[in-house]
């Protein structure tokens, strides 16, 4: 074998040994419980009818984009969609790009320069991470939510500071203290970046955010939305002044050199929106009530959360599988959430709650939640 293929397999063959060894499956069990899909908005038979009309009123259709944004894959139809979402989160200006990924990655790599200072909360997404990786900026850490930690991290920056949370943590579902981040960040003249990946279309009036909801619009630097959770389809984009839109047109490497995303997926992204708007927003929140309610009936432990993704610890690779496997088996779609995604000790099944799970799903998956214990 050569070096490399056993290189491969000794890497595996340690992921397997800690029972932490990632495999694809396609595995569908009846009640979905882990998707990021909390509206239902993906498999709506409406949305997609929405979709479907739309496409057809599009005068120069193409499969595909043929290039990037900045050859031949920009439309008029794109820029004004990127107009009409700023507008609905009440921001100057937006800049759509392919994924969530692609949209940290290209703002924190190309925005803080050598000398600037990111600091970012521990729990923060791979992809903020990954783009302050390609950054020549310090990097700091705060422990999560910890707003004296992240103060204590402020009195060390140099240049100009860039602080980056999630309004909603995707593995735990928590909400960070964006008041006092913002506070902090005007005291320290520190820039805001907002991952509003898991608030979108859950928190704010209408889903614009909790952002939104806090009337914080005007104390944010940026703010990331996506489109593949709550929004039901695929993409993200990047919401801020006018400058930020042209400078990361730029600048993002994670825009420029990589081929626009097809009208068809910006056609579904408008669509999303208008059907959001016309949502009841609060049919969310009453599930999330309800399996809380159910929780607590149950005396059952969870990670506190007010959002979509509930967090029930486990505390090992091998006891959060075996639960998983369990509950799968009765049909509940329940993931296990593994060292190292989280930390070691942090393992959990990562419950997402849907609008279209019924009452009776989520009673019923609290009550063999009880009978794990
Ligand atoms: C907080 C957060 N940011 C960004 C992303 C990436 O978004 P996308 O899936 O559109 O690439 C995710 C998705 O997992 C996320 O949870």
């Amino acid at each position: 074998m050569s070096k490399i293929e056993q290189f491969l397999k000794d890497k595996l063959q340690d992921r397997k040994n800690n029972l932490s060894i990632r495999n694809l499956s396609v595995n569908n069990f009846p009640f979905d419980f882990c998707s990021n899909d909390y509206l239902g908005f993906a498999r709506s038979a409406e949305l997609k009818k929405l979709i479907d009309d739309h496409i057809t009123t599009i005068l120069h259709y193409l499969n595909g984009a043929g290039g990037s944004r900045l050859l031949s894959g920009n439309t008029a139809y794109t820029e004004e969609t990127e107009q009409l979402i700023a507008d609905f989160h009440l921001a100057e200006n937006g800049l759509i790009f392919n994924s969530g990924y692609d949209a940290n990655v290209g703002l924190l790599s190309s925005v803080p320069q050598r000398g600037d200072t990111i600091i970012t909360d521990e729990l923060i997404h791979a992809s903020i991470i990954d783009g302050c990786r390609l950054s020549h900026a310090t990097r700091y850490k705060f422990d999560h939510n910890n707003i004296n930690d992240l103060e204590d991290k402020l009195k060390l920056a140099k240049g100009n500071i860039f602080v980056v949370v999630e309004s909603v943590y995707s593995m735990d579902g928590d909400i960070a203290p964006l008041i006092e981040i913002s506070n902090l960040c005007e005291q320290y003249q520190a820039n805001l970046i907002v991952d509003e990946a898991h608030a979108t279309g859950i928190f704010g009036n209408n889903g614009q955010g909790l952002i939104h909801q806090l009337n914080l619009t005007e104390k944010v630097f940026a703010r990331i939305v996506t489109f593949g959770k709550a929004m039901g389809v695929h993409g993200a984009i990047v919401l801020g002044s006018k400058s930020l839109r042209h400078y990361l047109i730029n600048f993002a490497r994670s825009f420029i050199y990589t081929t626009a995303s097809p009208i068809h997926n910006i056609v579904a992204i408008r669509s999303a929106y208008v059907f959001l708007d016309k949502s009841d927003h609060q049919h969310i929140h009453q599930k999330i009530d309800l399996f809380r309610k159910e929780l607590k009936k149950q005396s059952i432990t969870a990670l506190d959360s007010k959002s979509a993704i509930q967090g029930i610890l486990f505390s090992s690779n091998e006891a959060t599988k075996l639960a998983a496997t369990i509950l799968q088996s009765k049909g509940f779609d329940v993931r296990a959430i593994l060292s190292p995604t989280v930390a070691v000790g942090k393992e959990r099944l990562r419950i997402c709650l849907h609008t279209f799970n019924t009452d009776d799903e989520i009673i019923s998956l609290v009550k063999n939640l009880k009978e794990l214990n």
